[in-house]
């Protein structure tokens, strides 16, 4: 881990995670109990490949909050959030969107100029989170249609994903 991606705000660590975050991120959107559940496997593989896009917020040496993100192989100037959760006793202090904005410290040195999610038109909480980090990134957002549709999803009955698009990011 980089030192100079470790921040402390509050008393809470945002950090870039270690392999064995992995298990505690699992346990976060299993928790969640509206995040698609990924396996412990794939939480591991993200930390462990993906480590410098992602985040982990540690609240006195425990994971509280995490960000999961890459940058597209074909779109190098965006980072892709793929899942964000906050511990339930931890959610509306701002945790969410200073994750998002410590995701998009981290990869600004990487000529990274937009931040792009999947919102389901259904998790207001989603919306809110993204619409609050646009406006902290002063940067502009627009939402897409059918980034994935519920046919995409086949058998297993999905809502459809809209693209949330925020950028150009300057500051
Ligand atoms: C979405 C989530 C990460 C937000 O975390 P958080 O730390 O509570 O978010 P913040 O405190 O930073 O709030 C950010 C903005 O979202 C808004 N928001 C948060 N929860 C909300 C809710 N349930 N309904 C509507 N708006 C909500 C806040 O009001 C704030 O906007 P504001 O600054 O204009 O007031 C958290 O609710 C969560 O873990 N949910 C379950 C997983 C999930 O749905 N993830 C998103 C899809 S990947």
């Amino acid at each position: 881990m980089s030192a100079k991606n470790s921040r402390e705000t509050n008393g809470i660590v945002f950090r870039n995670p270690k392999t064995e975050d992995g298990k505690y991120f699992w346990e976060i959107a299993k928790a969640s109990k509206i995040l698609d559940v990924n396996s412990t496997y794939h939480y591991l593989i993200m930390c462990r490949h993906f480590k410098k896009t992602c985040i982990a917020a540690e609240k006195q040496g425990r994971v509280i909050g995490f960000v999961i993100a890459y940058i597209p192989p074909d779109s190098p100037d965006t980072v892709f959030v793929w899942q964000v959760a906050v511990d339930a006793k931890e959610r509306g202090q701002g945790l969410g969107v200073r994750m998002l904005v410590n995701v998009f410290k981290n990869v600004k040195p990487f000529d990274v100029k937009n931040l792009d999610a999947t919102i389901t038109p259904s998790n207001k909480a989603s919306i809110g989170l993204f619409t609050a980090a646009a406006r902290e990134l002063n940067a502009p957002f627009m939402l897409e249609d059918d980034f994935f549709s519920t046919d995409d999803f086949g058998q297993n009955a999905h809502e459809a994903e809209m693209l949330f698009h925020i950028g150009p990011i300057s500051d």
